[in-house]
């Protein structure tokens, strides 16, 4: 029998989005039927991601033989009607889901402290291009459902939509989560699990991602038969950051990169394609037997000097965990209790 996979990419329009799509379709097996779920917080972005995959595999992959199917939602994270709706949608279409990419990702960023980001990139060149501390974020922001933005964004908006969809992964479904190497320690206090307080909330997300994954890989794949897998994509270029650059900086950045990769960073793939490595090998039945043993790494997509691309996998700090998981679930339940109310059974009379 054919097999068929289901593969949900939260914000596919990104760079890495995008290319784990890619990947997906270049490294399963030609004849498996896929379904790609494309989220976006807007329809012309939809539109033309599906145009971009369709094209790739055309151009790419015109030898596979299963088919390739499109369908789609208009999430915004920061919003929790929204992605109600998203677990309607996908509840309403699909018995099973696959895999779940946890990809989308906000910051609110104010624009770059040039004259820090030169100290910082002379000083320690390849500090300042791996770990840079000049990217301006906006201190105190909170979505319009009153949590920390950044916070509800990458983290609880997502987490809150795996809570509403356990069913349509049971059974050997996967999640995977993209974290970043800042997802350090010192980005997260546990005063202000939601960020509000913090000058690096995106930074601070990703370590709760860290954490949230440590505690819970385990019983997702104890009581659900799921199992989930933490990853990051070293740095590459992202479509976002491009709003704060000119043709001069972009392409400064650029060769910035190449040069930290030159003198022996891992982590500068650059290339989107590269960066997706990490996230696709999950989902690779090759590779089954020893994610098991990865599962309570962050697997990192690294690249060598030449820019063939490589596997980190490296332990997590795991203090603290348990308590940004019973956080979340705290979370989930009052959220359950406030959209009760939006449970509407339109098939009644
Ligand atoms: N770039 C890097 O070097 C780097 C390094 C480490 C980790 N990462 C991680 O890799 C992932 C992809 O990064 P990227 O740079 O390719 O992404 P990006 O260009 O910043 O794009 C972000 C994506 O997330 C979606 N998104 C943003 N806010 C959202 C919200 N509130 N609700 C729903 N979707 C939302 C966007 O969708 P729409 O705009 O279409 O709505 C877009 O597709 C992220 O998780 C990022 O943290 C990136």
């Amino acid at each position: 029998m054919t097999e068929s996979k289901v593969c949900l990419i939260t914000g596919t329009s990104s760079n890495l989005g995008i290319n784990i799509a890619y990947r997906i379709l270049k490294e399963t097996p030609k004849s498996t039927n896929l379904t790609f779920i494309v989220t976006s917080r807007t329809l012309p972005k939809i539109t033309e991601v599906i145009t971009q995959i369709q094209k790739y595999a055309y151009d790419n992959v015109s030898d596979r033989t299963g088919q390739l199917e499109f369908d789609y939602l208009t999430v915004d994270f920061s919003d929790m009607i929204s992605v109600l709706s998203a677990y309607y949608e996908l509840n309403k279409k699909f018995k099973k889901i696959d895999y779940a990419f946890i990809n989308s990702a906000q910051g609110v960023y104010s624009g770059i402290d040039w004259i820090g980001a030169v100290k910082e990139i002379c000083t320690s060149p390849l500090e300042g291009v791996t770990n840079p501390t000049y990217k301006l974020q906006r201190i105190g922001v909170k979505s319009a459902d009153g949590m920390g933005l950044v916070f509800q964004a990458n983290v609880f908006g997502p987490y809150y939509l795996i809570h509403k969809i356990k069913h349509l992964l049971k059974d050997g479904g996967k999640i995977i989560w993209i974290s970043s190497l800042m997802g350090q320690s010192k980005y997260l206090s546990f005063d202000d699990l939601e960020l509000v307080q913090s000058p690096a909330p995106y930074e601070g997300s990703k370590r709760l991602i860290d954490l949230m994954h440590s505690a819970s890989f385990r019983s997702l794949s104890k009581d659900f038969g799921i199992q989930q897998y933490l990853v990051h994509p070293g740095i590459f270029t992202s479509y976002s950051f491009f709003q704060y650059l000119n043709v001069f900086t972009y392409y400064g950045m650029l060769m910035l990169f190449y040069i930290a990769r030159f003198l022996g960073s891992p982590w500068h793939n650059i290339s989107g394609y590269t960066a997706a490595n990490a996230p696709v090998y999950c989902v690779k039945e090759a590779n089954e037997r020893e994610l098991e043993k990865f599962q309570p790494l962050k697997i990192g997509s690294a690249t060598t000097r030449r820019g063939e691309e490589y596997l980190v996998r490296e332990e997590v700090d795991t203090t603290g965990s348990e308590d940004v998981v019973a956080y979340l679930e705290k979370l989930c339940k009052e959220w359950d209790a406030k959209l009760a109310d939006q449970i509407v059974n339109t098939r009644q009379p």
